[in-house]
């Protein structure tokens, strides 16, 4: 568990590492939500997770990608029913948290509408639902299918499922319905229906559902409609996808008329002027939250004026006309047994409060990060105190606050060690050279010669980004760093070896847990990864500031370990700096943490017995097969998405000679706006001429 920055403390290659952590992360609770009904985290760690990956990519956008999680809602469909492509998106909404966040969301919507201050906004105000959203499309006022949501464009076909439903009409009454409509909604569970139903799933040996939520969206989602049939489950009809006409003006009424047609709506939802009646409403159902009969999570506000939601539209997945309002994190109070100290890969001492264990939001806490010696001062915990905890930061549970800050008998306020607790050498917090500032995190000296430092990074070398040795991860790594059979990364090479001549005793055939086949695997699995990319080595030996993204610039810009090694052991040359420096992505605090690394003859020696256990991949050995492999390619103008070294770099790293001036031999020219005589000459002698975002297609990156 290690502290987190804030966002703006970070550079990109971190803010790049984080990224790629916490869009796998959230990956996977969309699909342990989503498609299996079983998350693992609560809501407002969910929440968290997302908001500050989300405040990563609003400091990088360079980060967001297609495949973020911020560009997608839920996950796609499990193939477990048909599909469903949703006329118009089923989006979700943006989250507020506090009263400013509604006081910003409304002054966005007067802003981006310009409104005048005279001008009324009325916005409703409704309960959020906690169970699964679920569109209805009505045609000639019959019900002809119904879909989850899924991944917000693509649902899955549960219409059959949905039909068992008695709050969803198979026909709208009358005729005052559009010949197409598509009525939007949740699916959700009572509570006494909820105890019920797991009274029964107890009777029949049958697993219990964790949460009403979980226990709607399995049983809307059971293969026999039958099984669905026999679920109490209800449905509150709150918005629409495609109408072939307009249901009404205002948000308020259009949901009347789904009264009209047979549907529940809401009879919390009102209609307020101001924000402060926004406020009076959400504090309201806050308070009745408990008695309602079924869960809710929040208050969602929409803007009434339907004119105005068109204008206002959507940004990413998220209406700019509607916001839900989330209730606050679960907390609960328990008493800090103790603060222990963990030294991480780099060195950093880790303040961790032992709790005496306690439920916060459904899950078990019993150890919480206190980030570093600054946060234990400002919050002034102390061993023995009574605290507040929250389940609403990082997945990390948090302490908010010492409950009884004023009594007598506290302990006195805790002292933070000046030493590794593990190695004993001094840890000291350094001073960032351009700000002057303290860094917050204290950190141990030692070095390679820390037992826990070393062990954390021989658990980062073999972790899956770095070398990803089957069957060989953390727990494998600690125990054999424990045992001092493996003290550094090159002898994780040479453990085969040296248990086959028997300097390794007993051998590890023999001891418990392990036999024959297993050794033989693990020794299988390490000879696989002898063979690797320059990139995962970079990566995987864990210099400060050099994560994942830095190693690939790197990699990709020298090529080769023999071209990357010598650059490294030379940085205080000038021109091997200036080279470095120019790679977009690389900046002081990298080349610094770099030439500190390989000033060190330890760490030197080291890698060196490494590297003579591998064979490191050339870059352009991995990009034989790229599109542009063997090419010549000059590059002229401006180029507007990257620099002329990246582009040099790129193009190199796939294989292609990169020219500076334009001849027969050249395949293409890429040129910017203000190319010149490069491109006159290039149409004169017939080469082919690419703009940069033509080139980005060629190499597949469009
Ligand atoms: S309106 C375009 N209203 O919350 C906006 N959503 O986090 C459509 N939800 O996907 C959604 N109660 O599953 C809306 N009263 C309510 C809701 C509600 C629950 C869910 C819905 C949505 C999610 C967004």
């Amino acid at each position: 568990m290690s502290a987190l920055k804030d966002v703006a403390d970070l550079n990109e290659a971190e803010a790049r590492d984080e990224h790629a952590r916490l869009a796998r992360e959230l990956g996977k609770h969309d699909k342990a939500y989503y498609q299996d009904d079983a998350p693992k985290i609560s809501d407002a760690a969910y929440d968290s997770l997302r908001q500050r990956i989300e405040a990563i990519e609003a400091r990088f956008p360079q980060l967001v990608d297609l495949f973020s999680p911020t560009q997608r809602v839920g996950a796609a469909p499990s193939g477990k029913f048909g599909e469903i492509t949703h006329a118009v998106p089923m989006l979700s909404l943006g989250n507020a948290f506090n009263d400013e966040d509604v006081e910003d969301f409304v002054a966005r919507i007067r802003r981006f509408l310009g409104l005048a201050e005279a001008d009324d906004v009325v916005i409703t105000a409704e309960p959020k639902i906690d169970g699964l959203s679920a569109s209805l499309r009505y045609e000639n006022g019959q019900l002809v299918s119904g879909a989850t949501r899924g991944d917000g464009a693509t649902g899955e076909d549960v219409t059959r499922n949905l039909l068992t439903l008695k709050d969803i009409p198979h026909a709208l009454p009358g005729k005052n319905w559009p010949r197409v409509v598509e009525v939007r909604g949740e699916v959700y569970m009572s509570h006494e229906d909820f105890a019920a139903l797991n009274e029964r799933q107890v009777e029949q040996g049958k697993a219990e559902y964790k949460n009403p939520r979980n226990a709607a969206a399995g049983s809307l989602r059971q293969i026999d409609p039958a099984i669905t049939a026999q679920r109490p489950l209800r449905f509150f009809a709150y918005a629409w996808g495609e109408v072939s006409e307009p249901l009404a003006q205002s948000q308020y009424a259009a949901v009347h008329r789904f009264d009209e047609w047979g549907f529940q709506t809401n009879s919390y939802m009102k209609q307020c002027g101001s924000v402060a009646e926004i406020l009076a409403v959400y504090r309201d159902i806050e308070r009745q939250r408990a008695t309602l009969g079924y869960d809710i999570d929040g208050v969602v506000y929409k803007l009434d004026r339907l004119d105005w939601q068109e204008r206002l539209g959507f940004v990413s997945r998220a209406p700019r006309w509607a916001i839900a309002h989330k209730f606050p994190a679960e907390q609960a109070t328990t008493i800090l047994e103790g603060i222990d100290i963990q030294v991480g890969r780099t060195g950093s001492l880790t303040p961790v409060a032992r709790l005496k264990p306690v439920t916060v939001g459904g899950v078990v806490v019993s150890n919480v990060t206190l980030h570093n010696e600054d946060e234990i001062l400002r919050k002034d915990v102390r061993v023995g105190d009574t605290v507040v905890v929250q389940r609403a930061g990082d997945v990390i549970p948090q302490i908010v606050r010492v409950a009884d800050p004023e009594r007598s008998d506290r302990a006195a306020p805790f002292d933070f060690p000046h030493n590794c607790p593990v190695c004993g050498s001094h840890a000291v917090r350094e001073h960032d050279e351009k700000t002057g500032k303290l860094d917050a995190v204290r950190r141990c000296t030692g070095g390679m010669i820390c037992d826990a430092q070393l062990s954390r990074s021989l658990e980062h070398f073999v972790s899956r980004k770095a070398f990803d040795i089957e069957g060989f991860g953390t727990k494998q790594v600690e125990a054999f760093h424990a045992e001092g059979l493996v003290r550094e990364p090159s002898e994780i090479f040479t453990l085969r070896e040296r248990n086959k001549s028997g300097v390794i005793q007993p051998p590890l055939q023999s001891r418990e847990g392990w036999g024959e086949t297993s050794v033989s695997n693990l020794f299988n699995a390490i000879d696989e990864r002898r063979s690797i990319s320059l990139a995962r080595v970079l990566n995987a030996l864990g210099i400060r500031h050099i994560g994942e993204g830095t190693a690939q610039l790197l990699a990709r810009t020298y090529g080769s370990w023999a071209l990357f090694f010598d650059a490294a052991r030379q940085l205080d040359d000038e021109t091997t700096r200036a080279e470095m420096l120019a790679i977009d992505g690389i900046g002081e605090t990298a080349l610094e943490a770099l030439d500190q690394y390989f000033s060190e003859t330890h760490n030197v020696e080291a890698l060196e017995r490494l590297v003579a256990q591998l064979t490191i991949e050339d870059v352009a050995q991995v990009a034989a097969e790229s599109p542009v492999a063997g090419k010549t390619v000059v590059f002229t103008g401006t180029l507007e998405r990257m620099t002329r070294d990246e582009a040099k770099a790129k193009a190199q790293a796939l294989g292609a000679k990169v020219s500076g001036s334009v001849s027969k031999k050249t395949d293409y020219l890429v040129a910017g706006p203000g190319a010149g005589s490069k491109a006159k000459k290039a149409a004169d002698l017939g080469v082919e001429t690419l703009t940069e975002d033509d080139w980005f297609k060629l190499i597949g990156e469009s």
